[in-house]
């Protein structure tokens, strides 16, 4: 069967990886396979994920030079279909955006359009939700293009915010009731119209 390979960014705990290597054992994530898991930082918890299911990781540091130029790269080396950034904390240019031709993925933890764009990412982002007073805050999978958390929403899903949360205990309310289940939903309704389209040009 046709599949769809899928390259994951990865700059923390990766537990959004981890929910799309369940998946994928699950067989709820069928129709791509994870194909190399891209860490922009040393020492971070999603390579031992990713070293753990198998998956070929790299390691390519985002503050070094060329950082775009070496991921580009990698994911052309490795026949990449579609990417998924899952907890990737950089901001990509929309030059990189133009020159990778298959879709791109991003898990934001808030409800696009609100707590998004530049400077919102972890646990700023349910400071903020906190800090405004919202009763209902949640998780969006959308497209990436040139603009921070601007592209087309895929998938969202609401998630209540209780009295007496902090960043943490929201943090962690926000990724087992919605990121866990949305990102990999996401990635298979991606990767299903990539075989699609790959199955229509045979
Ligand atoms: C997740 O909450 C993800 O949505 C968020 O960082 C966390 C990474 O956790 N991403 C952003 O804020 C992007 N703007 P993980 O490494 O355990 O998946």
């Amino acid at each position: 069967m046709l599949t769809a390979r899928i390259a994951v960014l990865v700059s923390g705990g990766g537990t959004n990886l981890q929910a799309l290597i369940d998946a994928q054992a699950r067989g709820e994530l069928k129709s791509g396979q994870i194909a190399l898991v891209i860490a922009d930082k040393a020492g971070i918890g999603a390579i031992g994920r990713a070293e753990a299911a198998g998956i070929d990781c790299a390691l390519i540091v985002r503050k070094e030079p060329n950082f775009e130029e070496k991921v580009l790269s990698a994911l052309l080396e490795h026949n990449i279909d579609m990417v998924v950034l899952a907890g990737f904390l950089g901001i990509l240019s929309g030059g990189f955006v133009e020159k990778f031709p298959g879709p791109m993925i991003n898990i934001h933890p808030a409800l696009i359009p609100s707590f998004c764009g530049k400077g919102f990412y972890g646990l700023r982002v349910h400071q903020a939700a906190l800090d405004y007073g919202v009763k209902v805050t949640g998780a969006t999978v959308h497209y990436v293009n040139d603009i921070p958390d601007g592209g087309q929403i895929i998938l969202q899903k609401a998630v209540d915010v209780l009295p007496g949360d902090t960043p943490e205990i929201l943090q962690r309310r926000v990724m087992e009731q919605a990121e866990w289940v949305l990102l990999p939903q996401a990635a298979e309704l991606v990767a299903a119209g990539i075989v699609n389209e790959k199955e229509n040009a045979l």
